[in-house]
C-alpha cells in the first residue's frame, strides 16, 4: 500500500457481491427505481469504488449545502464540487426519507445500485451555479447541464450491484485499491497523478517530466467520461497516448489508467476535486497548470492554483504541483515558462486548441515543437474516421 491516506482516512468500498449481491438484486426489483444516466452512472461507480471517498452516497442536504457555500462537506473535510442525484419533481413527491429505492440505468434498463434515502431537497441551481461555476451563464458547459437537471435532489447512502462495462480499453479500467496496490509493487513512495481531457502535447509532457524529475512514479489519468462535443473523442486520445508513452516515456516509471468521470468544466473548484480524487487513487502529488479544468475565458489563468491556499496542507493531505504556462521557446530551443525563459512572447509558440483541432481537421500536422509527429498523426487518423464515421 502506498502511505498516503485516503481522503477522510479510509477507502469507501460500496460494492456488494456473491449471493449478497443476488438478494439485494431481487429485492431491488420490487422497489421503486430512480432512472439514471451515463453521468450519474459513472457517479455511483466512482462512489462505489471509493474514488470519491469519503462519500459514501449522493450528497444529502447539509452535505450539499455545506459543498455549495463553503468547499466543504458537514463535518468540515474538504470537498468542492456536489455530487448529486437529481430526480423530478413527480417522483420526488413519491419517495420518502427510510425508504430503499433501485437507481436504474435509463439507456439499459440495468439496475446499478440501492439507494436508501436520508433527503429529499430542492436547490437552487442560480445559486449552485454562482458558487460552484462562478457564473450562471448558461453557454458554460457545466452550467448547461446543471440547468437542464431537476432542481429536486435525492441524497443517502449507496450499494453498487452492478458495474457500467466499458466498451473500449478495459485494461485501462483500475479501481483506486488497484492503482494503490500497483503503485507500492513498483515501489513508488511518491507519485504524482495528472489529470487530462486533451491530447498530451508537448507542454503538458514538459510539466509531467519536470514533475517525473522529483518523484518515483507519474500516474497519467485522463478524464475517460462525459465530455463536451467538441473535445477530442477519449478513444482517440487514448491511442495518443499509448503512442506518446511508447516513444517518449520510461516504461518503468510511468502508469496508464483512466478516469471515468464526466468533466463538470468547474476549473479552480474541479481542481480540488480532482486532487483529492487523485490522492484516492493512491497519488502524493497532483498537477495544476494553467487554468485546469476551465472553458472559454471564465476563470483566471491561475485560479485554479490559487483556490488551494483556502485549505491547510494538512486537510489537503495531496501536495499540488504548480506549473505556469509552458510553451515552446524557438530562442532557447526547448520548452520553457516564464520561470525559465527571459525571452518575450514573438519568441514563443503557442497554438489554441481551436487552431490545433482546425489543422488536424485538414490533415495538418501541427510543429514537433507542439505537438510529437507520432501523436499528431494518431490524431489526425482519429479526426478523419470521425468524419467518415
Ligand atoms: S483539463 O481540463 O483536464 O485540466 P487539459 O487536458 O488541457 O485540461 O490540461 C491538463 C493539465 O495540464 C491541467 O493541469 C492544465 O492546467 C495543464 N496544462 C495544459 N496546458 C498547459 C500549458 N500550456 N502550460 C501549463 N500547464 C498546462
Amino acid at each position: 500500500m502506498t502511505a498516503i491516506l485516503p481522503h477522510g482516512g479510509s477507502l469507501v468500498n460500496k460494492l456488494v457481491t456473491g449471493e449478497e449481491r443476488n438478494e439485494l438484486l431481487a429485492l431491488a426489483r420490487e422497489l421503486q427505481s430512480i432512472p439514471i444516466n451515463a453521468w450519474t452512472i459513472s457517479d455511483l461507480d466512482l462512489i462505489g469504488v471509493g474514488a470519491f471517498s469519503p462519500l459514501t452516497g449522493f450528497m444529502n442536504e447539509a452535505d450539499y449545502r455545506s459543498v455549495v457555500q463553503r468547499m466543504r462537506l458537514a463535518d468540515g473535510t474538504v470537498w468542492s464540487i456536489p455530487i448529486t442525484l437529481s430526480v423530478s419533481k413527480e417522483q420526488a413527491k413519491l419517495l420518502a426519507v427510510g425508504e430503499k429505492v433501485a437507481l436504474t440505468g435509463e439507456q439499459d434498463g440495468v439496475i446499478y445500485g440501492l439507494l436508501e434515502i436520508g433527503s429529499i431537497y430542492e436547490v437552487d441551481h442560480g445559486e449552485e451555479a454562482e458558487n460552484v461555476f462562478k457564473t450562471d451563464d448558461i453557454e458554460h458547459p457545466g452550467v448547461r447541464k446543471l440547468f437542464e437537471r431537476s432542481p429536486y435532489y435525492v441524497g443517502g447512502s449507496v450499494q453498487v450491484l452492478n458495474r457500467p462495462q466499458p466498451a473500449r480499453f478495459r485494461e485501462f479500467y483500475f479501481d483506486p485499491a488497484d492503482t494503490r496496490r500497483i503503485f507500492a509493487e513498483k515501489g513508488w513512495k511518491t507519485v504524482v497523478g495528472f489529470q487530462t481531457r486533451n491530447p498530451v502535447h508537448r507542454a503538458h509532457e514538459y510539466i509531467q517530466k519536470s514533475a517525473l524529475e522529483i518523484v518515483d512514479g507519474l500516474f497519467l489519468n485522463p478524464l475517460v467520461g462525459e465530455t463536451k462535443s467538441d473535445d477530442v473523442p477519449a478513444d482517440v486520445r487514448m491511442k495518443s497516448y499509448l503512442t506518446l508513452l511508447e516513444n517518449y516515456y520510461p516504461k518503468d516509471r510511468t502508469f496508464l489508467g483512466v478516469f471515468p468521470a464526466a468533466m463538470r468544466y468547474a476549473g479552480p473548484r474541479e481542481a480540488i476535486f480532482h486532487a483529492m480524487v487523485r490522492k484516492n487513487y493512491g497519488c502524493t502529488h497532483f498537477i495544476v497548470g494553467r487554468d485546469h479544468a476551465g472553458v472559454g475565458d471564465y476563470y483566471g489563468t491561475y485560479e485554479a492554483q490559487e483556490i488551494f491556499t483556502n485549505f491547510t496542507a494538512e486537510e489537503l493531505g495531496i501536495s499540488p504541483l504548480f506549473f505556469e504556462h509552458s510553451f515552446f521557446c524557438t530562442k532557447c530551443g526547448n520548452m520553457a515558462s516564464s520561470k525559465t525563459c527571459p525571452h518575450p512572447k514573438e519568441d514563443h509558440l503557442t497554438l489554441s486548441g481551436t487552431k490545433v483541432r482546425g489543422l488536424l481537421r485538414e490533415g495538418i500536422c501541427p510543429p514537433p515543437e507542439f505537438t510529437r509527429p507520432e501523436v499528431a498523426q494518431v490524431l489526425i487518423e482519429g479526426m478523419i474516421s470521425q468524419v467518415t464515421s
